[in-house]
């Protein structure tokens, strides 16, 4: 999937279900209360329709009310949320799920994800059979059209390997941390091969990025911002970035990105670009 023909705010990927996602999306880890309800209801009116969000950024709830509050129908947003680490296991992710609908105050979900493949206080089960549990009762979910799709976040190859194993429904996202100098070779092939649909967060790395000699460069060199520069890289690599911003004109100039390419040799200098950013433990490895 390579997006650099894409001209337009309201493009699409299909998902292998046939399910349409947006290509831009709108990050909202850390962001509570009226702040995220506030920059979530920014971001709508500047033409963003998938939001993200997730139990353990405890914003469920102002997510969900900006989306009801937005002149947008419910059927024209595309909402994401995912089960967090101690919801892990059949019976626990339908009952997560059902509290993340009571928060966000939704009949269904977009998309739903397993947040974190392997989390500590379950990692001497082995992490395969309580995926597996979470996942069955996702499947449920998702056949009882209550979640349109599914799929992962954080994982792995060898975590989608196994989950894929016990799947009948394979995942058709997979939520990783993304920015350019971090292009998570192995992990994009797999999810090219699989059809996995690549959501990338920290897309700006964390803004850690944008005072970077070479993007800031390249902003001058095409008229825009640092971070739209690496917007459009996610976008010509086939990512569908997840930028945050509080800031309502950033929140509109991080969307403004479709009248610009970056050329090729300009994407492969993103790609390999010199950055010494630690954002995220391996997930098999990480304190929680
Ligand atoms: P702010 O909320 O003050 O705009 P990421 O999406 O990679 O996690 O990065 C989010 C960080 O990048 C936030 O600190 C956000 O700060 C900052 N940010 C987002 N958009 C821009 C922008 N256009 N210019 C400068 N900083 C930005």
């Amino acid at each position: 999937m390579r997006l650099n023909k894409i001209k337009d705010k309201n493009a699409v990927v299909e998902l292998t279900n046939g399910v349409q996602l947006p290509v831009i999306g709108f990050g909202t880890a850390c962001m509570r209360s009226e702040g995220c309800k506030n920059a979530v209801g920014e971001a709508v009116k500047s033409g963003y329709r998938l939001i993200d969000t997730a139990a353990q950024y405890k914003n469920e709830e102002p997510v969900g009310k900006a989306a009801a509050e937005s002149d947008i129908p419910r059927s024209k947003l595309f909402i994401n949320s995912k089960l967090w680490n101690e919801d892990h296991g059949y019976e626990n992710t339908m009952r997560a799920f059902e509290e993340t609908l009571r928060w966000t105050g939704l009949e269904y979900l977009d998309s739903y994800l397993i947040h974190w493949p392997n989390p500590k206080p379950l990692r001497n089960m082995g992490f395969e059979e309580h995926n597996a549990a979470s996942w069955k009762a996702m499947e449920e979910l998702y056949r009882a059209g209550k979640i349109k799709a599914i799929g992962v976040s954080n994982f792995l190859p060898h975590h989608l390997n196994a989950l894929i194993r016990h799947a009948e429904i394979k995942p058709m996202i997979n939520q990783i941390c993304l920015y350019p100098g971090n292009i998570q070779k192995e992990t994009v092939a797999y999810c090219r091969e699989h059809h996995i649909v690549l959501q990338a967060y920290s897309p700006l790395g964390a803004g850690k990025l944008l005072a970077h000699p070479v993007i800031l460069g390249l902003s001058k060199k095409y008229g825009c911002t640092p971070a739209q520069i690496c917007i459009r890289w996610h976008l010509q690599s086939g990512f569908i970035p997840l930028p945050k911003s509080a800031d309502p004109a950033r929140i509109r100039t991080n969307m403004d990105v479709f009248d610009m390419v970056l050329s090729d040799e300009d994407m492969g200098l993103l790609s390999s670009l010199d950055v010494n950013i630690k954002l995220l433990p391996n997930p098999d490895e990480a304190d929680f």
